[in-house]
Formats: structure tokens, sequence, C-alpha cells
């Protein structure tokens, strides 16, 4: 039976809510989708039964019209390619609807990072305009495949950088403009969140998640694709930021990402040595602060005439190696203490909203750090849930999760048409680079919170769920 009826889309974020859904229940159910192109597109084409509940998984085959000729794609069968720009890594791969990879590019520009210390969104833009079609190309090659084969592109259009976000938007639309693709615009921390399903393919909503990552540390209640509840969020900067900052300080090489190299030398150090404050304690929220551990760090440093300005960890005496090595230990017993506190009050109060909760999936490119994952782990086993972390190549930025993502959502009939074969010069990329990703938890907005809301996007979640009730 098909359901598809055309209504006008009125919403003041047009081009957010370009979002085709299409509902389904039943094994045998089939819902045509009809990729109607117009120019200044206020039409979807929606596929909605009130009966139908919204996010259900269960289209067995997914019927897409292309260049005039429609043929069906059970969902396993579908093969979406991602494309990651939102930050430093330029990355992109091939993922089957059935979750597997057929191929995984990751570009790095950890070398740029290490030489100016931060991301200059200039010359991240420079760096991915330079190797976008190189690893797309790759990505399709290793996949053994060509556009010809896709059945949709997937892009991060936000968070992110503006500069570098527009680099992998513009080239998922010129591929799904020549191959007259389907196109998913993909949240950089759903994608984050979402991967952990690819993984664990029983993984059931709902569930409690930690983002932690060098822009973000968040603690969402996923309840479904595409609606989240924010428990808690950074109210400054994120763990990743402390930790790539410290080891800077600490004079490490960070070539190859500040975590890592800070991760391996607090192996050599004592973690209790230097006694940290452990952040935002007074707070009974969820929460984050790192801003003022980062200022404790940069002081013990001073105090402990640890100079690294010129001396880089390579040729530091043993002593003050060790020096060192008990800095960075003993900041990272309390960076991830302050997890574990605030995973700890986020089981609690997610246990009342979902009492059926069973897992905390933690990802994000601090996730693939081992200490973190052994500490959460206990935090996990004393309050009788499972702790799903994605493998650490899933957990930094890469194209496997933004594809997984737009596959989850092109299942449920969410994704715009295909973008015309060329954009015109004066065409507006949609890129949301300030883009919560669910509602704020009302019990857990911390007097702490810093109110920079200045040209945030509505949050993936508001558009989706009213979208829905705007069709029901
Ligand atoms: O998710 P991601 O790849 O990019 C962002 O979305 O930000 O996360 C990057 C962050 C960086 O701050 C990096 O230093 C940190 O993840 N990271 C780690 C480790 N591996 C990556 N932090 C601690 N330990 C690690 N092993
Ligand atoms: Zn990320």
């Amino acid at each position: 039976m098909s359901l598809s009826f055309l209504v006008p889309l009125t919403s003041r974020y047009a081009p957010l809510s370009k979002l085709h859904f299409g509902h389904g229940r039943g094994a045998a159910r089939s819902v045509n989708c009809i990729l109607s192109r117009r120019p200044a597109i206020t039409i979807l084409a929606i596929f909605l039964h009130p009966i139908f509940r919204p996010q259900s998984l269960s289209f067995s085959s997914t019927a897409i019209a292309r260049g005039g000729s429609s043929r069906s794609v059970a969902p396993e069968n579908l093969i979406v390619l991602g494309i990651e720009t939102s930050c430093d890594d330029t990355a992109a791969a091939v993922v089957t609807g059935n979750g597997k990879i057929l191929s995984q590019i990751v570009s790095s520009q950890a070398d740029l990072l290490s030489r100016y210390g931060g991301v200059a969104p200039k010359m991240a833009e420079e760096a991915h305009s330079l190797v976008i079609d190189q690893v797309v190309q790759q990505a399709l090659d290793n996949s053994s495949l060509t556009g010809e084969d896709l059945s949709a592109v997937a892009v991060t259009i936000g968070p992110g950088l503006s500069l570098c976000l527009r680099v992998g938007v513009t080239k998922a639309r010129s591929i799904a403009g020549r191959f007259n693709l389907p196109f998913i615009g993909v949240h950089h921390m759903e994608a984050h969140t979402l991967v952990a399903r690819l993984v664990e393919r029983d993984l059931q909503f709902p569930f409690l998640a930690l983002l932690i990552s060098g822009g973000h540390n968040l603690l969402i209640l996923a309840r479904d694709v595409g609606h989240y509840v924010q428990l808690g969020t950074t109210i400054d900067d994120a763990i990743g930021e402390a930790y790539d900052k410290t080891a800077r300080w600490l004079g490490l090489d960070i070539s190859k990402g500040g975590g890592p190299a800070l991760e391996e030398l607090a192996h050599e150090g004592d973690s209790n040595s230097v006694k940290f404050k452990i952040p935002m304690r007074q707070y009974k929220d969820c929460n984050f602060s790192y801003a003022g551990l980062k200022t404790q760090v940069r002081l013990a440093i001073e105090s402990r005439h640890v100079c690294v300005d010129n001396n880089p960890i390579l040729s530091a005496s043993s002593h003050e190696r060790k020096s060192r090595a008990d800095i960075a230990a003993s900041f990272q017993r309390v960076a991830v203490l302050h997890l574990e506190e605030r995973c700890q009050r986020a089981i609690e109060w997610a246990k009342e909203m979902e009492p059926s909760i069973k897992c905390l999936v933690v990802s994000g490119g601090v996730a693939s750090n081992q200490y973190v994952r052994s500490r959460l782990n206990y935090v996990v086993e004393r309050n009788g849930i499972s702790l799903v972390c994605p493998p650490p190549n899933l957990c930094t930025d890469n194209g496997v999760m933004v594809a997984w993502t737009g596959i989850e959502h092109f299942i449920l009939g969410r994704f715009d048409p295909p973008p015309p074969a060329f954009d015109p010069e004066d065409y507006m990329c949609d890129l949301r680079p300030r883009w919560p990703l669910g509602e704020e938890y009302l019990h857990g907005k911390s007097e702490a919170r810093s109110l920079k809301r200045a040209r945030m996007h509505p949050s993936l979640t508001s558009i989706i769920q009213s979208s829905i009730k705007q069709q029901i």
C-alpha cells in the first residue's frame, strides 16, 4: 500500500525541514518514495500514516525513483557514501544497509594541528579542499563501486566549522547531483552516537550516550533515531580540548594527536601526585567544565618549573620526564573522574525517565582512550547496565558514522531529493555550525550553564519532532 501524498512546507527553516518521512509497519509493506525535484523546494513528499509508529525501522523495501525509473531497494541492500569534514579530518566511507563497511578513508590534519596549536578554520578548509576529491575517490575505489552503484549520499552539515563543512557538503552535493542520488544531511554528534548501532546491531533505544570529543561533551538520552534529550553539555571547553592543550604544554609530540600522546605518557606517572580539583562538584547536574582544570594544569606546570617551551619531552631528563608524566596521569585521573561523576548522575536521571535503559554508549575521539573506557566500565557495572564503545577508529571522526546515520534516516524516509547536477553560483549551502542535538532536560539546566545561544539552530530533535507532529 502506498501512503504517499504531498504537503506544503511552511517552516521558517525550510532547508532544515526538507525531510522526507516514510513510515511503515510489517515486513511485507513497501513504501514508495517519489523524489520530485523542484526549484526552491518548499514541497515535501511525505509518506505517513498516523497509525504507524514514526521512527519504526520496519521497511521491507524502499522504492527510489531515480531519473524517472523506479527501482526497489531492500534496506540491507542500500549502499551509502558518507562524507565528513566538520573539523580537522577529511573522511569518506561506503557502508551498506546491513552494516558492512565496504571502505573507509581518513585524511588527518594532525600535523597542522601540532604546528598551529589548534584548528585554524581557513587552513583547515584549504587542507580539506586539497584532499577531498582524492579521499572520496579512494573510498569509492576501495569499495570497487562507482557513483552509479550508490543508493544515497550522506554528509555532515553540522555542528562544526562552516568553512570546513562547506567543503564536504559541496562535494556530496556534486556527487548526489551527478548520479541523481538522494541527499542526507547528517548531525555530527548523532553520527558519533548511532555508529554504536552499527557496531552493536542489537542496541535498542532508549539508551544513554556520553559523547566526548575535541569540541563537545554531551550526555544524552537517545530515545530514537533523531530523538534525543540533552542531559548535560560543557559550559566551556570539551575534554578533548583539555587533553590536547595539556599534551602541548607538556611538550609531547602531538603530530598524531594530543590525546593519544598524553594517554601514553600518563602510564609512566603517579596519578595521585598532583592534587587537581574535580570540576563542578557543587553543581548537582550533568554538565561539564574543563577550562578550570586546564588552568590548574598550567599552574602546576609553572610551579614545578617544568619548562617545556623549548624543551620537548624527547630531550627532557628522566627526572623531568617523570615530573611531566605525574602531571599527565594526575590530569587524566581528574578529567575522567569528572566524566564518571556526571555519568553516574545521568544514569540515575535516565533510569527515572526510561527505566528500561540497559546501555551507556561512549563515543567521540576521547572514547578511544583505554583509561576512559576502563573507568566508565566500573560505573556501568555498578549500575547494572552495559557499556558500548565503538572501536577506536570509529570513535574518532570518520565517514562510516556519517554513512550509517544516513542509512538510519534514509530507511525512515528522511532525505532530500537529488540536488541539481550543478548548483547555481549563488547557491547557499545549508550548513549548521551551531546545532544542538536535542532539547535540554529541564531538571538538568545548570545555573553555571553559559547562555551562548546566539545564532544557534533549532535542535535536530525539535525539527524532526515538529515535522512529525505537523503531519499527524
Ligand atoms: O571526535 P573527534 O575525532 O573530533 C571531534 O569531533 O572533535 O575527537 C578528537 C579529540 C581530540 O581532542 C583528540 O585529542 C581526542 O579526541 N582523542 C583522545 C584520544 N584519541 C583522540 N583523547 C584522549 N585519549 C585518546 N586516546
Ligand atoms: Zn567528532
